[in-house]
This record gives C-alpha cells, sequence and structure tokens, in this order.
C-alpha cells in the first residue's frame, strides 16, 4: 500500500499566513500541519509516500520535508500543476501508485488516533474504498455520507445544502486502482472541481463496495484560523515535558511544557501548560495554556494565551494576547511612550484584529 499527501490549495481561507506559503506548512505545536499526516501513515506502515504539489510555494514543502528520511519514508513529489479538484489531485498519482492500494490524505487534515485500524483489512476485502467519516454540527462545509440500516454507503454528496446525514467525509481515503477509471468519468461540479467525492459516488452506482469507518477521537480540517487554534489545543493536549532551555530563578513553571534549546525564561514569569517554546527565544511575562511560540522569538513584559506564533516575532503588549495566529515576523508592540495615544498596524487581507 502506498500513500499519497495532497499538498496543493490556495489557502484562500487562511490569507495572509498563505501569502508567504503553503497551507500544510502552517505549525500546530510548532509542526507542520502534513508532517502529522506522514507520522500517521509511517505509524501505519505505509514508507512510500507521493507529494502532491500544487502552485502555491510548492519548493517551500519540498524544503521543509525533504526526502523523507527525517520521518523514516521514501518521499516522491508529484506536481498537480493548476489544482482542479481533489479528484483531479489524485489522478496525477496514477504512476506512483503503479497499480497498488493507497490512503490519500489531505495534507491539511490532522487526526488524534492515527490510521492504522482504518487501514488494517482493507488489502485483503473486496472493498474498493473505505471512507472515514465523523459526526459533525454543520455537514454542509463537507462531504457528506448517507448511509443504510446495515451500515453500507448508499449515497454521497458533496457540501449539501440540505444534508442527509451529520456524517462527513473525513479528509482521509482508501482507495484501489479501480479509482482511476471512476475519475476519468467523472464531469466538473459546481464549483468547477472534479470531486473525489463524485468519483467515489461512481465507484457504488457502479455497484462497488465502498466500507465506511467512524472515526475515534477527533480529527480537524485545518482549512481556517479557527481550526488551526482549535488543532493546535487538541495537539498541545498529548505533550510530554522537555526543557532544554535555560530557566531563571523564580520563574513557575506548571502543567506540561515544551521548552527548546537556547531559549531562556526570564525569572518572574509564569509558563502554564499545556505549552510549547521553541528554540532561541527569550520569554519574560507570562504563557498560557494553549499557546505554540515558534523559534526566534522575544515575549517581552507580556501576557499570552491560546494562540500560535509561527516564529521570529516580538510581543511587547500591556494587553494579553489570547486566541490569537500570528505569522512569521509579526510584531505587537505598546510603546506606553508613544503619543498620541493612536494604535498603529501594518496588517495583511483578511487580518482580524479584535480591540
Ligand atoms: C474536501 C472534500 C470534502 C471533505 C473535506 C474534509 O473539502 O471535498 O468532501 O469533507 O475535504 O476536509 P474541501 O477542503 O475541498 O472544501
Amino acid at each position: 500500500m502506498k500513500g499519497v499527501i495532497l499538498s496543493g490549495g490556495h489557502g484562500t481561507r487562511l490569507r495572509p499566513l498563505t501569502h508567504t506559503g503553503p497551507k500544510q506548512l502552517i505549525p500546530i505545536a510548532n509542526k507542520p500541519v502534513i508532517c502529522y499526516a506522514i507520522e500517521d501513515l509511517r505509524d501505519a506502515g505505509i514508507t512510500e509516500i507521493g507529494i502532491i504539489l500544487g502552485t502555491n510555494m510548492p519548493n517551500k514543502i519540498k524544503e521543509a520535508l525533504g526526502d523523507g528520511s527525517e520521518f523514516g519514508v521514501n518521499l516522491t513529489y508529484i506536481m498537480q500543476g493548476e489544482p482542479k479538484g481533489l479528484a483531479h489531485a489524485a489522478k496525477t498519482a496514477k504512476d506512483f501508485v503503479d497499480g497498488d492500494s493507497f490512503v490519500m490524505y489531505l495534507g491539511d487534515n490532522i487526526l488524534k488516533s492515527g490510521i492504522e485500524d482504518f487501514v488494517s483489512g482493507f488489502d485483503e476485502s473486496d472493498y474498493s474504498s473505505r471512507l472515514l467519516l465523523q459526526e459533525v454540527e454543520d455537514p454542509r462545509q463537507f462531504g457528506v455520507a448517507e448511509l443504510n440500516e446495515d451500515g453500507k454507503i448508499i449515497n454521497l454528496v458533496e457540501k449539501p445544502e440540505h444534508p442527509k446525514s451529520n456524517l462527513a467525509l473525513v479528509g482521509i481515503y482508501l482507495f484501489k486502482n479501480n479509482i482511476f477509471d471512476a475519475i476519468d468519468k467523472i464531469k466538473p461540479s459546481w464549483r468547477n472541481e472534479l470531486e473525489i467525492t463524485d468519483a467515489i459516488q461512481k465507484l457504488i452506482d457502479e455497484g462497488f463496495n465502498v466500507d465506511s469507518f467512524v472515526v475515534d477521537g477527533w480529527w480537524k480540517d485545518t482549512g481556517k484560523p479557527e481550526d488551526v487554534l482549535d488543532a493546535n489545543k487538541l495537539i498541545l493536549e498529548t505533550i510530554k515535558t522537555d526543557i532544554q532551555g535555560e530557566i531563571e530563578d523564580d520563574v513557575k513553571i506548571k502543567g506540561r511544557v515544551i521548552i527548546g534549546k537556547n531559549t531562556i525564561v526570564k525569572s518572574g514569569s509564569v509558563i502554564k501548560g499545556p505549552a510549547i517554546i521553541g528554540e532561541n527565544c527569550e520569554i519574560k511575562g507570562y504563557v498560557g495554556p494553549y499557546t505554540s511560540i515558534g523559534d526566534n522569538t522575544k515575549i517581552i513584559e507580556s501576557e499570552i494565551d491560546s494562540s500560535i506564533i509561527i516564529g521570529n516575532s516580538i510581543i511587547r503588549s500591556d494587553k494579553r494576547i489570547t486566541e490569537s495566529l500570528l505569522g512569521q515576523n509579526s510584531q505587537i508592540i505598546s510603546d506606553k511612550k508613544t503619543y498620541p495615544k493612536g494604535r498603529s498596524f501594518v496588517i495583511g487581507e483578511n487580518s482580524i484584529i479584535k480591540l
């Protein structure tokens, strides 16, 4: 069995962060979200992995992941070019898959329980595909599955206005080679994309068996800032304490905290986990639960919680920063000596400032 991770898409809902790199490199607990997909595949015994690249700075993905040896896998990069839908992306992997069965994993999805159980037994089964499902509150933003009384999938619809169930398609799929024939038979959807949901429906229409598997534990599609922050909280819940940096006297550390090399936590600071602080940081103030601070960041006389700072940033704020997502090289500075007492911003498109 092979793995195929989709790593294209424009990431419009994550602008301005995606102006400087693909969404799959946004860090969750200081690790690019796509790394979780690679680790899930590896832990399920899948080491031949194709990464499908889009047009938004694909080289950054290659630079970040290399040949995969760091993860114990072998990565092959495949260019999708212009994104024309998930089924189009899957089709670009046909030569790489080369007749094997494969897991298709959307590179911005993150799953608590891994995929070992999901993958188990698929090769030997007579199923053409197996889908991962999860109950969600608002299924209209996902592909939605309708099951019969025996739990067999009878119908799949992409982003239905009137969903027949609340079972969303998680962005992780198992396929055998006949998915490629199904993809060849579908037409672009209303959003002008070749939908993988439609290709799987085609398999069902042609009488092939499609299995389903409901996710145990949480799942997040990190397409929007609030989902990225939620995923960060969920991953931080699972960390173990590891302190490599320097902790000065009179620092309070509570809960599980990771602090990277060459980071200094200054006297008087309070760090309340679960939280992660990267390398070469300087922290003076309060870092609260569910915070991920990337490398080379300074927190100066400031308080922060429930946030992600991607890295190379400076925070010197007289108000606590909370529920925030800060791109590389961001600065939040309150300078009490500056008059008139205005607020000064340099912000990208889609930025949100809550004062
Ligand atoms: C895609 C799929 C959808 C699935 C979702 C999961 O949606 O088309 O069926 O439920 O991923 O993340 P998209 O991200 O293209 O809106």
